[in-house]
């Protein structure tokens, strides 16, 4: 038996590692681990503190995963003030703000800047204690804030402890730290699509979802959105902390804070203006949305002898980049019939130029937004557009109506097939639950044949709108019964191309089962699932008659899930779909090679340049057939970079980290061995 003493030195290492890891993913985005180790790790933890629940403490990593919904917010009052800043709009204006501070002090003219991306989140205020993460609040009144701190908690990127093991530092046994909390845009995009698969409700922007799920009661919620942090003052400190913003973000950064990458360092007043033009050019990029920079006197001491002014510092100012919202008129709201059957609206505008892009079509969320801002035919309304979030309207200008504009109407019948729609239980979203809905199958056949699907190339969605208009194709096993003669009477085929799809159509039919699942169209079914599902059943049909119970014993696989496979397999039009398939020699079963041994388990891999007679994604799903995992990124935990033609700088580094590189042909031979 383990002594207490022990088990709680075995807590501690554990949680270490685990929140190493989690800095390495989170922060670094540079995984040290497989997702499948880390589970392991913390499962282990889980497991002790079960055991000994007297031993949990509030930053044990298994303490970000939830606690009970909290009541209300406690305020609490904030150890400095939280303040704002000025915004300046014009080089001119920058100028104004660094003569005016010069005349108070003459060390202005001599001043360096910093310039950081000013971030549009939700500021938060993290109090760390000895080490650990005390509290958190948000900014509240400046004066005081809201405790959110279960919430974030959550926030796998805001450490739990500082420093980081192994930072030679010592942080002050009080700090408090200014941040904020922002959700990226390509994670913003994949919640909506998720959300949209699952027929709920989409978010407007990042930066109200961040703030929203921040801001509410529930931190199961919270930790299901992907929220970071950034982190760039100091707000308070009882020990020495450094005196230059560029050394407060080293330092933050040491300590294990999630700090804005590439911060431009500005010796005077002109290299400010260059660097806000270079930040200007690589807004569009940035992964995340900033509305400006913040230009920062780098002396802090300096910085603070300046004073305050209302709620600004004068020492800092922000410099908003150009606008990405105007007005324009809406013409008219369109509907766009989904995969599942759920109607979207969607604006048809009057096109407009915003940040060098021509918009004609913007996003109207769902019918509630248009309820609750009133948004109406005819109004102009102000529309936003920012790196790759769709471009969306915010509101309707009611200040520029004419009195004519009738309120909207909530659609009654589909605008394709003309059936009357149906609110879903839930009552957010409104349907078209014909299955011979020709837009419902122009989108599945659309999603069938995609790439991540049965990849049958040259059948986008234009070529499954003329296969559905000219009614050749009725369902989505149709597509295996076309012919050369029935393609040559659409417009654009000649023999050559009619030739080269029948013959993809046919090489599809031996696709893996996995891509067969997920071509389904399954709702909640994505690649991971589907894959699973692959891997449990060997074959669509007996997946088709597996019950809500069998499902649910997949791991990974809950209730919702489990019914709507479940309802999907007992529709009987689908039921007749996969009859067509079977008659028409098309593979529902997993082959020999997805049975293969997972040969591959365990190992990482990164593949880059154009291989021999595969392309990336082939690769990629025969290293994941075989139990393998891909991964983006060349890091000390990569197993093998495979190595194509040209490629770049991953090799470099595989190389300069000693990781075995492999032909194609290699990685061909280790997949196959046992
Ligand atoms: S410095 C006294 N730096 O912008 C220092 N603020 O409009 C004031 N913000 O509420 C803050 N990115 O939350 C600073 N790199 C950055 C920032 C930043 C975003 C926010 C901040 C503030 C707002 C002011």
């Amino acid at each position: 038996m383990m002594g207490r003493e022990e088990i709680k030195h075995q807590l501690e290492q554990l949680r270490r590692e685990i929140e190493q890891h989690n800095h390495a993913y989170y922060v670094l985005n540079a995984p040290t681990i497989s997702d499948y180790e880390w589970d392991q790790l913390l499962r282990k933890l889980q497991a002790i503190e079960a055991e000994y629940p007297d031993l949990i403490t509030p930053d044990s990593p298994t303490q970000r995963i939830a606690v009970e919904p909290a009541e209300g917010f406690k305020r609490v009052p904030h150890p400095a003030p939280i303040l704002s800043l000025a915004n300046a709009y014009s080089d001119e204006e920058v100028r104004a703000w660094f003569e005016r501070i010069s005349k108070l002090d003459e060390r202005v003219k001599d001043a360096d800047f910093v310039v950081e991306p000013k971030f549009d989140g939700l500021t938060v205020v993290l109090h760390y204690q000895n080490g650990r993460f005390a509290q958190g609040t948000t900014r509240g009144d400046g004066e005081n804030g809201e405790d959110i701190s279960s919430n974030l908690r959550t926030v796998r990127s805001l450490p739990l402890r500082i420093p980081l093991a192994g930072a030679q530092i010592d942080p002050p046994a009080n700090l408090v730290v200014r941040g904020e909390a922002l959700i990226y845009l390509d994670d913003f995009s994949r919640l909506n699509r998720e959300l949209e698969d699952a027929g709920e409700r989409t978010y407007v922007n990042p930066r109200n979802t961040a703030s929203g799920a921040l801001r509410q009661l529930d931190p199961n919620l919270t930790a299901s959105r992907p929220i970071r942090l950034m982190c760039y003052d100091i707000i308070s400190a009882d020990g020495d902390i450094p005196t230059r913003q560029t050394e407060v973000i080293a330092y933050l950064e040491k300590l294990g804070f999630p700090v804005p990458d590439g911060i431009v360092y500005a010796k005077d007043v002109a290299g400010v203006l260059e660097a806000y033009e270079a930040w200007v050019r690589r807004r569009e990029t940035l992964p995340y949305e900033a509305d400006g920079v913040v230009i920062k006197i780098n002396d802090l001491s300096l910085s603070k002898d300046l004073g305050i002014v209302g709620k600004d510092p004068r020492g800092a100012l922000a410099y908003k980049f150009p606008a990405q919202v105007v007005t324009t008129e809406l013409l008219d709201i369109g509907l766009n019939v989904g995969r599942t059957g759920v109607i979207t609206p969607y604006a048809i505008l009057e096109p407009v130029e915003v940040g060098g892009v021509t918009v004609r079509q913007a996003t109207l969320h769902n019918f509630d937004f248009i309820k609750e801002k009133d948004i109406r035919v005819g109004d102009r309304v102000l529309l936003k557009r920012a790196g790759d979030v769709i471009p969306y309207i915010i509101a309707p200008v009611v200040e520029a109506r004419r009195g004519q504009e009738p309120r909207y109407e909530l659609p009654a019948q589909c605008p394709s097939c003309g059936e009357p729609l149906q609110f879903s239980d839930t009552e957010v979203a409104l349907y078209c639950v014909n299955q011979a809905c020709p837009s419902r199958l122009i989108r599945n056949i659309e999603h069938f044949a995609s790439r991540g699907a049965m990849d049958i190339e040259g059948m986008g969605i234009k070529l499954a709108k003329q296969l559905v208009d000219s009614g050749i194709v009725q369902d989505i096993a149709d597509l295996y019964s076309l012919t050369i003669d029935d393609l040559l009477g659409l417009e654009g085929f000649a023999e050559k191309r009619a030739q080269n799809l029948v013959d993809a159509i046919d090489r599809s039919r031996s696709q893996s089962l996995t891509r067969m699942i997920i071509a389904l169209g399954i709702r909640n079914v994505g690649e991971s699932v589907a894959a699973d599902l692959a891997r449990h059943f060997g074959s669509v049909e007996s997946l088709a008659s597996a019950s809500k119970s069998d499902l649910e014993s997949l791991e990974g696989i809950g209730p919702v899930v489990a019914e709507t496979i479940h309802d999907w397999f007992h529709q009987p039009t689908n039921a007749a779909v996969l009859e067509k398939f079977k008659a028409r020699g098309v593979s529902l079963e997993m082959a020999e090679v997805e049975q293969r041994a997972q040969s591959l388990a365990g190992l990482t891999f990164v593949i880059t340049g154009s291989l021999e007679t595969m392309s990336r994604s082939e690769a990629k799903e025969l290293i994941q057939s075989a139990g393998g995992r891909v991964v983006g990124s060349v890091s000390s935990k990569t197993n093998y970079l495979v190595a194509g033609d040209a490629p770049g700088s991953k090799l470099a580094k595989a190389r300069a980290l000693n990781i075995e590189i492999l032909t194609e042909t290699q990685l061909l031979a280790l997949s196959a061995s046992e």
